[in-house]
């Protein structure tokens, strides 16, 4: 079985801002610069062949390119934060994609929970939760930040991800790249 995901690797651009956004996060588990990653869809474990028809039916994705812009910081988890991430203005093109991905996926037979897409970057992890004065400290940080903006920042791929589970963490391993298609006309 692979653990996988659809997703969007960070412009370099976006990464350094992302990367400069967590200088100061008071407690949890950073996310490393080279795991900086926007997900489209969370496969979970899925065996190869199954893998295999959801890479055909990405490679029929045609979407055009677009941008993507950061808007502040965010928590999940209410009171007991369990992740700090960036988040991610949901444009026209990225909303597109999105819904094209996931009905991909489907398409090849995986069943995904109907949710509504909150695009964000992971920026720290926090386990099971903060608590007490941690939670505040987070809380503070974030309204800190909550003013953070960067961006444009220019898509041109997306990315099916394999998940290596590991005691550091998780790496992440390119299976393949789709193209997004060019401005109008070019693809
Ligand atoms: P994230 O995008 O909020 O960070 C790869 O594991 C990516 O898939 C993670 O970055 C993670 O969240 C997202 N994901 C969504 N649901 C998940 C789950 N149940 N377990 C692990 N990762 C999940």
């Amino acid at each position: 079985m692979i653990r996988a995901f659809v997703g969007i690797p960070l412009p370099e651009e976006a990464a350094d801002a992302l990367e400069a956004a967590q200088a100061g996060i008071p407690a949890g588990r950073i996310v490393p610069y080279d795991n900086f990653h926007l997900t489209l869809a969370f496969l979970g474990e899925q065996p190869r062949p199954v893998l295999e028809d959801v890479h055909d039916a990405l490679e029929a994705v045609r979407v055009p390119g677009f941008s993507l812009r950061v808007d502040g910081l965010g928590m999940f988890g209410g009171a007991r934060p369990r992740v700090l991430f960036a988040e991610l203005a949901v444009e026209p093109g990225l909303a597109q994609l999105h819904r094209k991905v996931l009905r991909a996926v489907r398409e090849a037979g995986i069943e995904l929970p109907r949710e509504r897409f909150r695009p964000h970057v992971t920026l720290a992890r926090f386990g099971d939760g903060l608590r007490g004065e941690d939670a505040a400290e987070m809380q503070a940080f974030v309204a800190r930040r909550i003013g953070v903006r960067a961006g444009p920042f220019a898509v041109e791929r997306f990315v099916l991800y394999r998940s290596h589970l590991g005691r550091a963490g998780p790496t992440y391993e390119a299976l393949s790249e789709y193209p997004l298609a060019g401005p109008a006309g070019e693809g």
